[in-house]
């Protein structure tokens, strides 16, 4: 490509944070170019902790695999200190009961390396590959796009290439060059006190059963857990090892020590089959004070970092990018103005803050900082599932009923009101009047397109509203009529929406709290967020005229 032809967005990195982004930008039909400066794609389990609200995204984006592949969490069997006798059984995340408005209720657990691949297999179905062995060593930018200084590994050579993008997302990890290049800060501390060790390993251990996650050891001086896992091998085990009272400084450099160290925590005979890889490093707990400028963005690590404890660095990262990319999307393509974007950073920097301080307390009762018991050091409550967070504060959501209140942005899971900004519900159980078929709301709502909900009495209600709403670019936004169960209707409607759902179920009204007989409309943004929930026409032009420049 001759680099005076600008792509409309290179993405540097290829962590989870780059592969959302990449993929939510071509399934709204933008070209990306993804660049990692790795020459092998990484390995290691990492961050395999995904909760119900990245389940979801994935949802979204049409990745099936990490629901499929993906394993419940097991109990924890938690031991005396330096023997393999049981102290106790817990649950990590108790069970919960799926509902309509929540279809997915429980975390799963999926190696890091495998959910990359998983993601790499749907970007290559849209003929886009990882750039491995290409470093983003600087970058200019200018009103009009942005120059990257890319190096790329070709053999012993260096080949210096210059990309040409209309948009720059760094989502180059918690070292990366963005941030750095953007000055952005990146306050906060190091927690020298705590070292962590991680990694996985096949061993064979006796009374280390493949049911449970086991936990050695005792929190005030240094945490073992070993996570059984298949994709390492049949007697493969990811394993943490935290503490204040771990003071080698070679864990990883000396297998041998490492493999002593796991020894006198578990006081058992073990035998070692293969260190797969390890790494060791202090907990940072950071975030900038800003997630980009001009064109140019930081997500994931890039804009955040914390204690592993909580399992939300990952989650986080992936849910930035998806919050971002169809902003980018829609200003890439026309609809929408460039002050769009500063909202990604006026709505992600609440969360992520909030967010810094439920996984620091989490630490601290990990390490014994804080008094804890070891069912609530490893407690994962609902708060991180992420089904809470909200962003019910944000400038560009209208919602004509409910006032916003204080901002809570991690929320609570139910408070029992729908308020713009919020998770917009599932519902099941909807009948298509056209095609007969059952649908469900999660199949509809796409992150290519804003849906437009619209609850009316019958489809002539809705009649007038549709066709306000058809004046919108109709590639960007669907329409969709859900009238109540008892409703009495035609056998098929010649209204201008793309769908006309009954409510069979009762559980889009019962969702939305919409009160059957009432006209109300819910606009679900691409991300799946609630954008307004207006009673007219006025409230819908309203919100549009905010996101989107030109009608
Ligand atoms: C022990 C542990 C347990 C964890 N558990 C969880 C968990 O259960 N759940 C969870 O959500 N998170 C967890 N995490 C955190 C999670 O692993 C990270 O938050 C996540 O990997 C961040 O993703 P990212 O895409 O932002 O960045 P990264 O995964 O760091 O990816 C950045 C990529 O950018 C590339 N890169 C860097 N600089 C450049 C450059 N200049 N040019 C081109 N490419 C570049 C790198 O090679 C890398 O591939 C855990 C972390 C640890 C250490
Ligand atoms: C990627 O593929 C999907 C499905 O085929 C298509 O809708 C989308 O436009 C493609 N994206 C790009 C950028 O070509
Ligand atoms: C690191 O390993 C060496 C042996 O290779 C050992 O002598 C040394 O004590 C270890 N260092 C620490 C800090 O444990
Ligand atoms: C970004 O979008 C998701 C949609 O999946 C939404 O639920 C969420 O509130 C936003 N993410 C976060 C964690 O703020």
């Amino acid at each position: 490509m001759s680099p005076s032809t600008p792509i409309p967005v290179l993405i540097a990195g290829a962590g989870p944070a780059g592969l959302v982004a990449a993929l939510t930008l071509l399934r709204n039909g933008i070209p990306v170019r993804i660049i990692d400066k790795e020459d092998n794609f990484r390995i290691g389990q990492r961050g395999p902790g995904i909760f119900p609200r990245s389940l979801e995204l994935f949802h979204f984006l049409e990745v099936p695999e990490v629901d499929e592949i993906g394993k419940p969490f097991n109990l924890i069997q938690a031991y005396k200190p330096g023997t393999v006798e049981p102290l106790k059984t817990f649950p990590m995340c108790a069970y919960t009961e799926p509902t309509p408005a929540f279809p997915i209720y429980n975390p799963k657990m999926i190696g890091q390396q495998t959910l990359e691949a998983i993601l790499r297999s749907h970007l290559e179905k849209n003929s886009t590959y990882v750039e491995l062995g290409s470093e983003l060593r600087s970058f200019e930018q200018d009103g009009d796009m942005v120059r990257a200084h890319v190096v790329k590994k070709q053999g012993d050579k260096e080949v210096l290439e210059t990309i040409n993008a209309r948009w720059l997302i760094g989502a180059d990890g918690a070292r990366g060059i963005t941030r750095k290049q953007l000055g952005l800060t990146f306050l906060g501390e190091t927690r020298d006190d705590v070292l962590l060790v991680m990694g996985d390993i096949r061993l064979v251990g006796k009374g280390i059963d493949r049911m449970h996650y086991h936990n050695f050891g005792d929190l005030k001086t240094a945490t073992l857990v070993l996570r059984p896992t298949d994709e390492v091998g049949e007697d493969g085990f990811q394993f943490i090892l935290l503490g204040q009272g771990l003071n080698s400084g070679n864990l990883t450099t000396n297998k041998e020590e490492l493999y002593k160290c796991l020894l006198e925590m578990t006081g058992t005979e073990i035998e070692f089959k293969e260190l797969i890889w390890a790494s060791e490093f202090r907990p940072n707990i950071r975030m900038v004070n800003k997630f980009g400028e001009g064109r140019v963005f930081v997500a994931g690590d890039a804009a955040h970092v914390h204690s592993p404890a909580g399992g939300q660095g990952l989650n986080s990262g992936v849910q930035d990018a998806f919050n971002l990319s169809w902003k980018i999307a829609l200003v890439e393509k026309g609809i929408s103005p460039a002050s769009l974007l500063s909202t990604y950073n006026t709505e992600r920097l609440p969360v992520i803050a909030e967010m810094l301080g439920i996984t620091t307390e989490l630490l601290d009762r990990t390490v014994g900082r804080t008094e804890s018991t070891q069912e609530n050091a490893f407690e994962r409550g609902q708060r991180l599932y992420m089904l809470g967070v909200n962003y019910r504060f944000s400038p560009i959501v209208v919602d004509e009923f409910t006032p916003a209140g204080p901002v809570n942005a991690y929320g609570l899971v139910q408070d029992g009101r729908l308020v713009a900004g919020d998770r917009a519900p599932d519902a099941p159980d909807l009948v298509d009047i056209n095609q007969g078929k059952t649908k469900r709301l999660f199949d509809i709502f796409r992150p290519a397109y804003h849906t437009v909900l619209v609850f009316a009495p019958d489809p002539a209600i809705a009649a007038p509203l549709l066709s306000a709403v058809s004046q919108y670019d109709s590639s960007i936004l669907r329409s969709v009529v859900v009238v109540p169960s008892s409703s009495t209707l035609p056998t098929a409607t010649g209204t201008a929406s793309d769908l006309v759902l009954v409510d069979q179920g009762g559980h889009a009204y019962g969702g939305y709290l919409v009160k059957e007989g009432e006209t109300r409309i819910v606009v679900v943004r691409p991300d799946g967020v609630v954008g307004a929930i207006v009673g007219g026409v006025d409230g819908v032009h309203k919100y549009f005229g905010q996101v989107f420049s030109t009608i």
